[in-house]
């Protein structure tokens, strides 16, 4: 029998016993899809997320908020670049891009990394993360890993796009592929929410996920048989991190940080990005609607904003900190929920629209378990420029526009539409070093890798 007694009565007895609602009705292999669903899913967690509902909005008590240090990353650094240069150059710097989110602002049919945003070669999001890792294992001479988290939702297109694309230029078995966990959404009530007859609405369970997908896929015990380290982690929608830089690295290493940030200043007061700071004498990422008006507008002496340290989720983390982390087999980061209107089925099987939740927990909460951190600020000019948005601020087209920006102050100069494949260079410095040429080509000038 498909659907034991034993999964009915563990299922009821947890008060979500409405999900075999519609099983009578599900043809033989869905229904044997369905069971293994539910066999799989965490009730006892289920309960856990279900009493976080139950806690009202804005019970928790006012947090005392504090900038935290900020290391100025434009300050001569030499030993640190040294250290960092050491450390790559030696294998220790493993990289680990997220890319298991939904990207539902965007609206994209496909992996997000899959999205093309060259200036002028359509060259797609994890194009520019490949070459910008290929180009760390020229420069420092050593042999990149490169582990990319996907959720159930974008795994099989995601391999088959690097596949499709020949990895991008890395050897195959160095690029891994690891899948984070789904969840399911649940109503107001708590109550498990179905997207079909015989079907869970499951959702990936938010990019703090990765630090326990990092364990329980095994790819971090196969990072340390290669000898990494440390991880270098990186979001998919930000063609502009750079991964492999070597200032960062050295700090992160010279100051025996677990967990290490980067930061640009905030734009303006209202820009709508989590700084990270104190709270309650814990660092952490304070989320924009979190800070009230005033502390948003409060400036140093310098005429700076006191929290300024804009968020931009690139990370280095100790793979020995992951490991503690894991250690009593849950992560317990706090679980952050997101109100959505949900399309599910009532009980007769008609399709309806509820206020639902989504759970998900954030990378950044684990900033406040690690014994030692260093917040790196950079030029977000160099650094920064997501694709969040279909339209507007952090979308396609101004992600397009920076990096043409970026190649302008590569190659000197000015005017053109400009592309630097990240396999030739990544600074003027390097692009001068290097000795490359600016081809001309239709809408504007390109520099590939060995031009
Ligand atoms: P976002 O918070 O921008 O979410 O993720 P998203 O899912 O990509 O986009 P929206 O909100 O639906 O429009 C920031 C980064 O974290 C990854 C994303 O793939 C992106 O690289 N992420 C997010 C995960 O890997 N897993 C998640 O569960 C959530």
């Amino acid at each position: 029998m498909t659907f034991t007694d034993e999964l009915r009565a563990r299922f009821e007895d947890a008060g979500q016993g409405h999900v075999f609602a519609h099983v009578d009705s599900l043809e033989p292999e869905a229904a044997a899809r369905f069971a293994a669903e539910l066999a799989e899913v965490d009730l006892e967690l289920v309960g856990r997320l279900a009493a976080v509902l139950e806690v009202p909005d804005g019970a928790a008590a006012d947090p005392k908020l504090e900038p935290c240090t900020v290391i100025n990353g434009a300050e001569p650094a030499e030993e640190e670049w040294i250290a960092g240069m050491l450390s790559l150059a030696a294998g220790e710097v493993g990289f680990v891009l997220v890319a298991g989110g939904q990207g539902s602002r965007l609206g994209f049919d496909g992996p997000k990394g899959a999205f093309p945003v060259g200036p002028l070669t359509d060259r797609t999001l994890f194009d520019w993360h490949a070459g910008r890792i290929l180009a760390a294992g020229r420069r420092h001479g050593f042999r990149p890993t490169w582990a990319v988290m996907t959720s159930r939702t974008n795994d099989e297109a995601t391999r088959a796009f690097f596949a499709e694309n020949d990895h991008f230029g890395m050897p195959a078995e160095d690029v891994w592929f690891f899948s984070q966990d789904m969840l399911p959404a649940l109503d107001e009530d708590g109550r498990i929410l179905l997207s079909g007859p015989g079907e869970l609405f499951l959702a990936p369970n938010g990019h703090g996920g990765t630090l326990q997908a990092l364990s329980k896929s095994g790819v971090l015990g196969r990072f340390a048989e290669r000898g990494v380290k440390t991880l270098s982690y990186f979001q998919v929608d930000n063609p502009m991190a750079r991964p492999a830089d070597p200032l960062f690295v050295g700090h992160h290493v010279m100051n025996g940080s677990e967990m290490s940030s980067k930061v640009v200043p905030k734009r303006d007061p209202m820009e709508k990005v989590g700084v990270l700071g104190l709270v309650d004498g814990v660092l952490g990422c304070i989320e924009y609607s979190d800070l009230s008006e005033e502390l948003r507008e409060t400036r140093t002496a310098d005429g700076d904003l006191v929290f300024n340290a804009g968020n931009i989720a690139v990370h280095m983390i100790d793979c020995g900190f992951v490991e503690r982390l894991n250690a009593g087999g849950d992560l317990d980061l706090p679980w952050h929920v997101a109100r959505k209107r949900i399309s599910t089925i009532d009980d007769a099987g008609a399709p309806i629209q509820v206020d639902g939740v989504k759970f998900e927990t954030f990378v950044f909460d684990a900033l406040g378990r690690a014994k030692a951190t260093v917040t790196l600020e950079v030029d977000r000019a160099e650094e920064f420029s997501p694709v969040k948005n279909a339209e507007g601020a952090d979308s396609p087209a101004t992600c397009r526009a920076d990096l043409s920006r970026l190649g302008r102050s590569i190659i000197g100069r000015s005017g053109d539409t400009v592309e630097v494949d990240p396999r030739a260079a990544e600074t003027a410095d390097e692009f001068a070093e290097r000795g490359l040429s600016v081809i001309e080509r239709a809408g504007g000038l390109l520099v590939e890798p060995g031009a």
